[in-house]
C-alpha cells in the first residue's frame, strides 16, 4: 500500500512499551479530548510485552502506528531474517496503519545503540543508502514504512537535513515523519539559528506524521544543548513551527503527541491545544483525499 492512500487518523499519542508509563490510557475513551490512535515504540523482540500492555486495544481495533527501533536505515544491508520474521509477527498482531523510524544506525557490531543511535551521514552517499534501504523495506512490508529525521547531537554533513530528505524523496517518493523537536535540536547542534534552514526544499507534501514533544535546554557556560523531552509540555517553538507550515502538509494523516512519563495534566493540555488548533486539517484532508 502506498503512503498517500492511508486514511487520515487525527491526533494520537506515543508510548514506548520498553518502559511503559501509559499517559495515553487517560485519553482512549475520553469524551472531552479523545486520542485517535496510539503510536507504540517497540523492539523486534518485544511482541509479548506489547501483548501484555495493549492487547485490549488491539482486540477492540483501536488504531495504532508502529515505531520500530532496530532498523539500520543508514546502511543498505538487509536485517537478518529473524529480525524481519519477528517484525512481521508484530505487524500481524497489531495491524498498524503504518510504521516509521529515524534514519541512522541503531545497532553496530552487535551493540544496540538505542537512544544513542548514530544519524545518517548527510551526503550524496547517505542519500543513496537511505533511498535504497527504504525502497527495499517498502517492498518487504505491506504497510508503508516512513522515514523520520533523527535526533542529532553531532552531524557529519555536506548538506542540511532538510535537503537530505528532499533528495531521498526525489529518488523514492516515500512518506515522511517530521519530528519538529529533533529538527530544532539539529539546528542548535549544527550551529544554526532556528529559522536558518532551507525550508523551501523540504517536501511537506510527503509528510504523513508529525511528532511534537517538549524540549530540554541545558546551558553549560557559553554552550547550549537542546534535546527533545517527552516528559515536558510541548514547547512553544514546536507549536509555532507547526502552525506556520501545516497547511503545506496536504497528505498529513496524524499528529503524534510525544507526551509520556509526564503528569496527566501536561498531556491533557497538549492534547486540547492540538485538537483545537489542528483537527481541521484531518477533516480537510479526508474530504480532499
Ligand atoms: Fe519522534
Amino acid at each position: 500500500m502506498n503512503w498517500s492512500e492511508i486514511e487520515p487518523l487525527g491526533i494520537g499519542m506515543a508510548s514506548d512499551v520498553s518502559a511503559v508509563m501509559p499517559n495515553f490510557r487517560e485519553f482512549i475513551n475520553n469524551v472531552d479530548s479523545p486520542i485517535n490512535y496510539l503510536n507504540y515504540g517497540a523492539h523486534y523482540t518485544q511482541l509479548e510485552r506489547v501483548k501484555h500492555y495493549i492487547d485490549d486495544l488491539i482486540q477492540s481495533d483501536f488504531n495504532t502506528v508502529f515505531h520500530p527501533i532496530n532498523f539500520n536505515l543508514a546502511t543498505t544491508e538487509k536485517e537478518p531474517q529473524y529480525v524481519l520474521d519477528d517484525i512481521h509477527k508484530m505487524l500481524e498482531y497489531t495491524k498498524p496503519k503504518w510504521m516509521g523510524q529515524d534514519i541512522g544506525l541503531w545497532t553496530h557490531n552487535d551493540q544496540y545503540l538505542g537512544a544513542y543511535l548514530v544519524p545518517s551521514i548527510l551526503d550524496e552517499k547517505g542519500v543513496d543508502e537511505v533511498s535504497k534501504k527504504i525502497s527495499y523495506l517498502n517492498e518487504e512490508f505491506d504497510i508503508p514504512f516512513l522515514i523520520e529525521n533523527p535526533p542529532v547531537y553531532f552531524s557529519l554533513e555536506k548538506m542540511h537535513m532538510l535537503e537530505f530528505f528532499h533528495k531521498v524523496v526525489k529518488n523514492v517518493n516515500c512518506g515522511l515523519v517530521l519530528d519538529v523537536g529533533h529538527l530544532i535540536g539539529y539546528q542548535q547542534a549544527t550551529g544554526r539559528s532556528i529559522k536558518d534552514m532551507p525550508i523551501e526544499l523540504y517536501p511537506f507534501e510527503n509528510v504523513v506524521e508529525i511528532h511534537l514533544a517538549g524540549l530540554q535546554f541545558s546551558q553549560v557556560g557559553e554552550d547550549l544543548n537542546i534535546i527533545d523531552q517527552h516528559a515536558a509540555p510541548i514547547h512553544i517553538s514546536c507549536w509555532e513551527f507547526l502552525e506556520e507550515h501545516i497547511d503545506k502538509m496536504v497528505n498529513l494523516k496524524g499528529i503524534t503527541l510525544e507526551q509520556e512519563y509526564c503528569e496527566t495534566k501536561v498531556a491533557e493540555t497538549s492534547l486540547k491545544i492540538a485538537i483545537e488548533k489542528f483537527n481541521y486539517m484531518f477533516e480537510k484532508n479526508k474530504i480532499e483525499g
